[in-house]
């Protein structure tokens, strides 16, 4: 609850981009993490700086909880408006300002759409790689602020090396820049960088300069069926080793791609009954013979990891289906059944260990867990299913169980989420992978930026 005061104050601001309807703050109470929902008192939509800024003063001056939202797709909880008070959301900044071809650049406010600024950068011949699962749903304001990743990543990055520049809002309402417009920068401590996956807990973000790169002309994609899940693990490092980087190499679980043709209604890819999980592999660059090239030595390389035949795509059409259920697999297991979304990480050789780790663990403690995800980057997503599962094993055991799970993921050098972040519900396993010495330094540096702790409180720590 807001004292009427302070939602007279919002209102006489913002007008009718102010909004205090059961209905719309329901909406906002959610983003796409498992069931939650925690309606914030008021949403605002700012459209400028200066009314982030007037809104972020006044709640630092009577200490108001503001919670940052974009396109609420996350899946950590970030958007959760889980202490109340005033959610701002995002959506009104939706210009791209300037793409700046001279020097591959591109300036954009945080509400702008990924994909589309994805394709408004193509037809200038450029690119902007890190494309999340979501990218046609996603703020690329949010993709900055989770650092966001996708299938891209493995051989072009994450969001945090596409971002050279930063406007942000302090809870105090300064508007500052972070860095500047550069590919190199060596002035001072670097707060571009510290802002990029704090997950809205330390600044408003109000605009974005990016790196661009010359767009890729070619693209080669296959799916590769496997007898044996732990096989496909094995085969990702041993590409790379063989001297391939591919700009996508994604692990679908046998289930994964069941789960999503039937969610999608279409059965266009055959699982035979001795498939357990396949890899999609893509490569992208300038020269048609090259990527020939690679294809042939990635097939050398699967040939000691019992595939089965490969699937080449030969349309631009059918690399959109295969690439589509790939995407989907979030989307298709979450219709199942409720479920629990853990974004593993480890170094990529030990991919089959992990795998291996999180079925032991599924067998020890009884629950079924679907994973997919980005091979290449190590990074598995670790779906485990409630289906009958009682509500007392999932509110008291599972715990349990996922700091297990976690403590190998830690041990084998890897951390407790990739690209997803830790937002609500992945905080309570922070002390896995962080001493009491990082959790200080982060607190201090919250401190810093938000002394009355107003900007996204609870979140990370
Ligand atoms: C994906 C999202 C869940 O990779 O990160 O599908
Ligand atoms: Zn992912």
């Amino acid at each position: 609850m807001l004292a009427g005061v302070h939602l007279m104050f919002f209102e006489e601001l913002l007008g009718n981009r102010s909004f205090t309807d059961v209905e719309i703050r329901k909406i906002y109470g959610s983003d796409e993490t498992e069931d939650l929902n925690f309606p914030p008192a008021i949403v605002l939509k700012p459209n400028t700086p200066e009314e982030v800024s007037a809104i972020l003063s006044y709640c630092h001056e009577n200490q108001i909880p503001v919670t940052p939202a974009g396109a609420r797709t996350g899946l950590s909880g970030g958007a959760l408006s889980d202490h109340g008070g005033v959610l701002i959301s995002m959506e009104k900044f939706d210009k791209i300002i300037e793409i700046d071809e001279k020097n591959h650049q591109v300036t954009v406010e945080p509400g702008v759409i990924t994909q589309v600024l994805q394709n408004a950068v193509k037809e200038k011949g450029l690119f902007y790689p890190p494309d999340p699962a979501s990218k046609g749903s996603c703020f690329i304001g949010g993709n900055v602020s989770e650092n966001s990743g996708g299938p891209k990543a493995v051989k072009y990055g994450v969001t945090k090396d596409y971002v050279l520049n930063l406007e942000i809002v302090l809870p105090s309402g300064e508007i500052i820049w972070t860095g500047a417009n550069v590919l190199k920068n060596a002035t001072g401590y670097n707060l571009t960088q510290l802002i990029i996956g704090s997950e809205g807990t330390l600044a408003i973000i109000t605009k974005i300069v990016l790196k661009l790169i010359p767009h890729p002309t070619h693209d080669m994609l296959m799916l590769v069926p496997f007898y044996d899940a732990q096989k496909a693990c094995e085969a990702v490092a041993a590409i790379f080793q063989a001297g391939i980087i591919p700009s996508g190499l994604e692990f679908m679980e046998r289930d994964a791609l069941i789960y999503t043709q039937a969610f999608v209604g279409e059965s266009s890819i055959e699982i035979a009954e001795n498939h357990a999980a396949h890899l999609l592999i893509e490569v992208d660059g300038f020269d048609p013979d090259q990527l020939m090239t690679e294809c042939e030595k990635i097939v050398g390389v699967l040939e000691c990891f019992e595939t089965d035949e490969i699937l080449f795509a030969d349309s631009e059409a059918q690399k959109n289906t295969l690439w589509s259920l790939r995407r989907k697999a979030g989307e298709a297991v979450k219709s199942q059944s409720m479920y629990k979304e853990e974004d593993t990480v480890v170094p990529r050789f030990y991919l089959p260990e992990l795998l291996g780790h999180i079925k032991r663990i599924g067998t020890k403690y009884g629950f079924h867990s679907v994973c997919y995800g980005h091979a290449g980057d190590g990074n598995l997503h670790v779906n485990i299913l409630k289906g009958n599962l009682s509500d007392e094993f999932w509110r008291d055991e599972l715990p349990i169980a996922i700091r297990e799970l976690f403590s190998e993921v830690a041990r084998l050098g890897g951390t407790i989420s990739g690209e997803h972040g830790i937002g609500l519900v992945q905080k309570p396993y922070l002390d896995i992978v962080f001493g009491e010495t990082e959790m200080r330094l982060m607190r201090e540096i919250k401190k810093v930026f938000d002394p009355h702790n107003i900007l996204n409180p609870g979140k990370i720590f």
